[in-house]
């Protein structure tokens, strides 16, 4: 039998995790491995969490695919996020806080690749054009645009993982007026830099995690003052003096923005914190998962497998509570079906799980819920393949707690220590209040919170890193 074939879409923590499966199966001596080849668009693997300053396109005139920016910090306990096969200690030879800020998360994610040797597989600067699939052979033909050559290529293959990522297309909505607005308009996508706005009165539409986390950042970097506009539902904290929350916005008077309630304010900037679209330019609409942010999307097997056709393989696609660990589950279970390890139910069946899945789902109405239900999940991925056994439903819990700690006080959560479910080891507490953190350098984090008896731990850590980043 030839080999196999498998083309991996992006080279964020989804498609790196597809990466590692087959590496670590390669490690326990599996033969016989499929043939792999990772398309990444950007220059270096990471995804969301390789950050950029650029907006708009990047150099080679491709979109920008990052939507992170500067100051960000862990929005949940990384103790909920840990792959079970690497743990934040293990990485930085101690215990850290439980809120690492982006350059922190980003060092923990790379130093489980930076340890294998996956990056032969990557093909960087090469977004992905077309994929079509032919009935006859049962391949897909995958076309990119090879920005180092210059030159389109295209490539035959027996599985297609798409794991491309949801969060980087911006919704855009339109509000009345908005084009007379005279000051600056712009979507979460495009934010990087919250001192641009210090001083300044700014608007925040939309009421999830962008709306929180950038109102709450631009207040700790000298925001004059943060209003959110809500549509459904309030974020409902208990906001300092200087953020609050207004209904729906009706329209726009040159810089004012009119509310449902009847009230008005002038604002010098606007920014959009209104999600993101699902968008696969490069997919035909048979192939092409069509759905919003949420926790089971439709015609999808275990959350995974494309159901009119299997050999195509998404990864990564739910909203998400739990990220990393999810995605190795998911990328695991890919694994050994793509192996025949586990063998794929029929169409029927498949379907019939899928509605299980989808009925429970519709019962989902609570946040507690909603956590239950992503870690029920995975428990289903994991019980199938030989990814380390780690505590779902445990962090689980500390999900809840973590939901508990926003209300009680939301501009200090980040402060609360939990207790890693792989290590058993108590988070270290942040050592300041996170308002007063400015700098969040991994340098500047690391000298702050590594205990006087580990300092030449600290020291070595940073001075290796310093030698990696040389050679
Ligand atoms: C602002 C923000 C903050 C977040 N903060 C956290 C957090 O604190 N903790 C947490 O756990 N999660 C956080 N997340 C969630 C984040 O989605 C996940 O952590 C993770 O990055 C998702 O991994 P992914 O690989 O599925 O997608 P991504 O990280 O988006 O990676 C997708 C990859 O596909 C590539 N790609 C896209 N299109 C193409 C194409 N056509 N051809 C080739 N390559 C392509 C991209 O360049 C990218 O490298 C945050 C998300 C956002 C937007
Ligand atoms: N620090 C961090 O770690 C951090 C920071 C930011 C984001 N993130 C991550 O990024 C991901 C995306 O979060 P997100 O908040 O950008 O997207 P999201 O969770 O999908 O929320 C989108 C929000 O936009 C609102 N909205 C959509 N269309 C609207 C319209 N026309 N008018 C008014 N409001 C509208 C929605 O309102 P309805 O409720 O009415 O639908 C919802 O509140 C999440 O996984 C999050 O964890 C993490």
């Amino acid at each position: 039998m030839s080999q196999k074939k498998i083309a991996i879409l992006g080279a964020g923590p989804s498609g790196l995790a597809q990466l590692r499966a087959f590496e670590a199966a390669r490690l326990a001596g599996v033969k016989d491995l499929p043939e792999i080849v990772c398309y990444e668009k950007q220059d270096d693997i990471g995804g969301m969490w390789n950050y950029t300053w650029r907006t708009g396109l990047d150099r080679n005139g491709e979109p920008v695919h990052g939507s992170m920016y500067r100051y960000l910090w862990s929005n949940g306990p990384k103790e909920c996020l840990e792959f079970a096969d690497y743990s934040f200690e293990e990485h930085f030879g101690q215990a850290i806080p439980s809120y690492p800020p982006r350059e922190v998360l980003k060092d923990y994610i790379m130093g489980r690749i930076n340890n294998q040797d996956i990056r032969k597989y990557i093909r960087f600067e090469s977004p992905i054009r077309w994929v079509t699939f032919d009935d006859d052979t049962r391949k897909f033909t995958v076309t990119v645009m090879n920005h180092k050559t210059e030159e389109q290529e295209a490539e035959e293959f027996d599985y297609v993982v798409v794991a491309t990522g949801h969060f980087s297309t911006p919704n855009m909505p339109y509000f009345e007026g908005l084009e007379e607005f005279p000051n600056r308009v712009l979507h979460a996508h495009d934010f990087r830099d919250a001192l641009e706005f210090e001083g300044q009165d700014i608007l925040l539409v939309g009421s999830s995690y962008s709306a929180e986390d950038i109102g709450t950042q631009c207040y700790k970097y000298g925001t004059n003052s943060v209003t959110i506009s809500y549509r459904s539902t309030p974020l409902g904290y208990d906001w300092p003096e200087g953020i609050k929350e207004v209904p729906c916005i009706t329209h726009f008077e040159g810089d004012v923005a009119h509310f449902a309630d009847g009230t008005a304010q002038r604002f010098d900037a606007v920014i959009m914190c209104t999600g993101y679209l699902f968008h696969f330019p490069f997919l035909p609409d048979e192939l092409r998962l069509q759905t919003h942010n949420c926790l089971y999307p439709a015609n999808l097997y275990k959350g995974i497998f494309w159901q009119p056709n299997p050999q195509l393989i998404y990864l990564g696609m739910q909203d998400q509570y739990f990220t990393f660990n999810m995605f190795d589950a998911q990328a695991w279970y890919a694994r050994d079906v793509i192996l025949g390890d586990v063998e794929l139910p029929d169409l029927a069946m498949r379907e019939q799980d899928e509605q299980k899945w989808l009925a429970e789902y519709e019962h989902v109405h609570t946040v507690n819920s909603e956590i239950d239900f992503q870690a029920k999940y995975i428990r289903d991925l994991t019980n199938a393949t030989d990814y380390p056994e780690f505590a779902v439903e445990k962090q689980g819990d500390i999900f809840k707690e973590w939901q508990k700690d926003k209300v009680v006080d939301i501009m200090g959560f980040r402060e609360k220590a939990y207790r890693s479910t792989l290590t058993n080891t108590l988070a270290p507490e942040l050592p300041e209040p996170w308002l007063d953190i400015l700098d969040d350098s991994l340098e500047h984090f690391l000298n702050l919170t590594f205990i006087e008896s580990k300092k030449p731990n600290k020291v070595s850590y940073i001075e290796n890193k310093k030698s990696r980043k040389v050679s």
